[in-house]
């Protein structure tokens, strides 16, 4: 037989290569009945864990080309996902048109489950520099979404790739910064505020990244605010079945700033 040809193989097909029966498998709603809306909740979770999946691909791939000094392929990238997040919040109206009392029908059947124990949300917010311990130890060890969590809790962060590609571009990016602790919360700094600045009068190129950066920011915290506006029109004042205050906790993450060096310095442009 000839080495070079290849081997007689089934065709693939749209199904088999999309695994389309075990996707669609995959949606159990736990409702006697089932409840209708039961359908609508699962399958919103489902995507919204895929395009979670799709950001860490892409997220990862934006600190590879920052790290390769290919800046205009990052920005490329940086829209992507800045067009996926506009998706992840447009998603939150189809949720909107459940009523309290279509998620009621079924809320009791999800238990102490919450997107809160999302691993994937979590390893997102790690990758953009909040890191917490008590998000990693959530899950047992040795589970995917723990060492999942374990390595990007030590990885640095995309604002780490972003210091160390304007070292590489000329820019006195102090050694302390390039050398910080990985896992320990980005903080604003006067120098670096110093650096950007400069960037933003003078160096055209660079400032347009600093504006995708800028755009991530706000994109994430408008995902932060739609969800917590949903929640308070779904269970108003309720706990949350994750055990937490429910709006009132998520209303404390709204506003909190990814890199608050690029929020800092408008005030003095
Ligand atoms: C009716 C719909 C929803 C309600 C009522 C709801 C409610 C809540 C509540 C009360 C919390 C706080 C944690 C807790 O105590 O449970 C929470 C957290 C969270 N939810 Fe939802 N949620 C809904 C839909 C969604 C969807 C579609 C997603 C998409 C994945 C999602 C993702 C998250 C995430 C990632 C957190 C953690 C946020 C953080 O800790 O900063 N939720 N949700």
């Amino acid at each position: 037989m000839n080495e070079s040809q290849p081997t007689p193989n089934a065709a693939i097909t749209y199904g088999a290569y999309l695994k389309v029966d075990d996707l669609l498998s995959l949606q159990q709603p736990r409702s006697a009945g089932p409840e209708h809306d039961e359908m609508l909740f699962i399958v919103i979770h489902q995507v919204y864990e895929l395009w979670f999946k799709e950001l860490l691909h892409e997220l990862d791939r934006v600190a590879a080309l920052l790290t390769a000094d290919d800046s205009v392929r990052a920005q490329h990238t940086l829209k992507r996902i800045l067009t996926i997040l506009k998706v992840l919040v447009a998603q939150l109206d189809i949720l909107e048109t459940m009523t309290p009392m279509e998620f009621l029908s079924f809320r009791s059947r999800l238990e102490a489950a919450s997107g809160f124990q999302s691993d994937q949300f979590r390893q997102i917010e790690f990758t953009l520099g909040l890191k917490s311990t008590p998000a990693v130890e959530r899950f047992p060890e040795g589970t995917r979404a723990r060492l999942a969590l374990q390595r990007r809790f030590t990885a640095p962060t995309v604002w780490d790739a972003f210091m160390h590609y304007l070292s590489r571009e000329g820019y006195a990016v102090p050694h302390e910064h390039l050398a910080r602790d990985v896992t320990i919360p980005i903080e604003p700094h006067a120098e670096v505020q110093a650096i950007l600045t400069t960037v933003y009068r003078r160096d055209a190129k660079n400032a347009e990244l600093c504006e995708r950066l800028v755009d991530l920011d706000e994109g994430f915290q408008e995902w932060r605010y739609r969800h917590v506006k949903m929640v308070e029109r779904t269970i108003g004042g309720k706990r949350g079945t994750g055990g937490s205050s429910g709006a009132e906790y998520l209303r404390s993450t709204v506003g909190r700033n990814l890199f608050p060096d690029l929020w800092e310095i408008r005030a003095g442009l």
